[in-house]
């Protein structure tokens, strides 16, 4: 039965508010319009960037609208597609992507960068091409975060911000490739080109530090550093590749000054994956001179980085990085490949498993540090 010219009633976690608690509501989702995809969310999960916009907007991030139905990491299958959609069909394996591949634009053409821009602006401000969103609730509009909105049984995005991914995917595993698992795992293989033999530092070992951890391996360093102030995360840093792993509240000095004598002179590689901006520097200042490379995935749009400029006068680079420099629709579905061969793992990110409507335990053991990654279930189990 196909129903893309019908709305969708369904359950949805709204955020109503900031710093407010999501409340379980019944919403309407949209039929999709032109070059839209409607799909039904199978899986998704809290990631930090979430739980920052509904606590720090404004402070680490910039203002976005509210009421809003968040989350961005998701797996699910196209229910419906509007027209001119030429590469979905209903029952396809998906995942919604916040950054597009539109493959027509300067930069989707360039291999330099992975920043499409394909309906940035509205994305940004939670609508879709037109200026709207597709979910409402009680006859007001919800807007769509960063265009994907995966708190939603339902959910319309562009054509150029979704992935097909192989049918035999299991969706409640993949659907970490998303965000948190590619970002980390890219900034290591992509952004920073760890080469084999280095020594890397991974700065914040929740998912996005964890794959980060297991990109570093899988470039073939020769010593990865865990760095957290959470020792409870150091054990599944050591299961995923690193060697040691660091807790800057054990030591007086500094972290960066515990790292460059750990490493006589500093590591090849370092990557910040917690957001601080304290942090990222002393990212930098652990990299070697000469070479050291330091990557920043950790988010933070309002804030300013404090660079020491001999740093980078003694030759060391420092850069950022958005989604991994991953291509999203081209790379995600190799990466699920890579799990499904087993050259990537994903269900060690998996902590626990919540139903929707325990979505705000999720967030609230991601701040108390409690879980990588909690499993929210869209639908009611069989
Ligand atoms: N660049 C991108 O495209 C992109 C994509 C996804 C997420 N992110 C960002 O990546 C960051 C990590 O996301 P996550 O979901 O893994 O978050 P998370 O909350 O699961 O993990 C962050 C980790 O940092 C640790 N930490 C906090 N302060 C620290 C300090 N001073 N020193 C060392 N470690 C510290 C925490 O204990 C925690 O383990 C966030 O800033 C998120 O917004 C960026
Ligand atoms: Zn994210
Ligand atoms: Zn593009």
């Amino acid at each position: 039965m196909t129903t893309n010219s019908q709305v969708i009633k369904c359950k949805a976690a709204v955020a109503w508010g900031p710093g407010r608690p999501l409340c379980i509501e019944e919403v309407e989702v949209a039929p999709p319009k032109a070059h839209e995809v409607r799909i039904k969310v199978i899986a998704t999960s809290v990631c930090h960037t979430d739980s920052e916009y509904l606590h720090q907007i404004n402070k680490a991030l910039k203002f976005r609208p509210f009421p809003s139905v968040l989350g961005h990491e998701a797996a699910g299958i196209v229910e419906s597609v509007g027209p001119e959609v030429g590469k979905f069909s209903p029952g396809d394996k998906v995942i919604p992507l916040f950054l597009p591949q539109c493959d027509e634009c300067e930069r989707c053409k360039s291999s330099k960068t992975n920043h499409c821009k394909k309906n940035w602006a509205n994305t940004q401000m939670g609508v879709l091409a037109d200026g709207t969103s597709r979910i409402s609730c009680m006859g007001q509009q919800v807007y769509q975060f960063l265009g994907v909105s995966s708190f939603s049984q339902y959910t319309v995005v562009p054509d150029t911000s979704l992935a097909k991914i192989r049918n035999d995917a299991p969706l409640d595993k993949v659907f970490l490739l998303g965000c948190g698992v590619s970002t980390g795992y890219g900034a290591a293989m992509n952004a920073a080109k760890v080469e084999k033999d280095s020594a890397c530092a991974v700065f914040g070992l929740g998912a996005v530090g964890l794959a980060a951890v297991m990109g570093c391996q899988a470039a073939g360093a020769r010593r990865i550093i865990g760095v957290d102030i959470n020792p409870d995360k150091f054990d599944k840093a050591k299961m995923l590749g690193a060697a040691e792993c660091v807790n800057p509240r054990d030591h007086v000095k500094p972290i960066q000054e515990v790292l460059v004598e750990m490493t006589h002179g500093g590591v090849d590689y370092a990557i910040e994956c917690v957001g601080s901006p304290a942090v990222m520097r002393a990212a930098l200042e652990s990299t070697r001179d000469a070479w050291g490379v330091c990557v920043i995935a950790g988010w933070t749009e309002t804030e300013e980085m404090n660079v020491l400029v001999e740093k980078l006068l003694m030759g060391r680079t420092l850069k950022g990085t958005y989604f991994g420099g991953l291509k999203s629709v081209r790379d995600v579905p190799k990466l699920v490949d890579a799990y499904m061969n087993k050259e990537l793992k994903l269900d060690e990110f998996i902590t626990h498993r919540l139903p929707l409507d325990q979505i705000n335990e999720a967030f609230d053991m991601l701040k108390r540090g409690e879980s990588i990654r909690a499993v929210i279930s869209l639908w009611p189990e069989d």
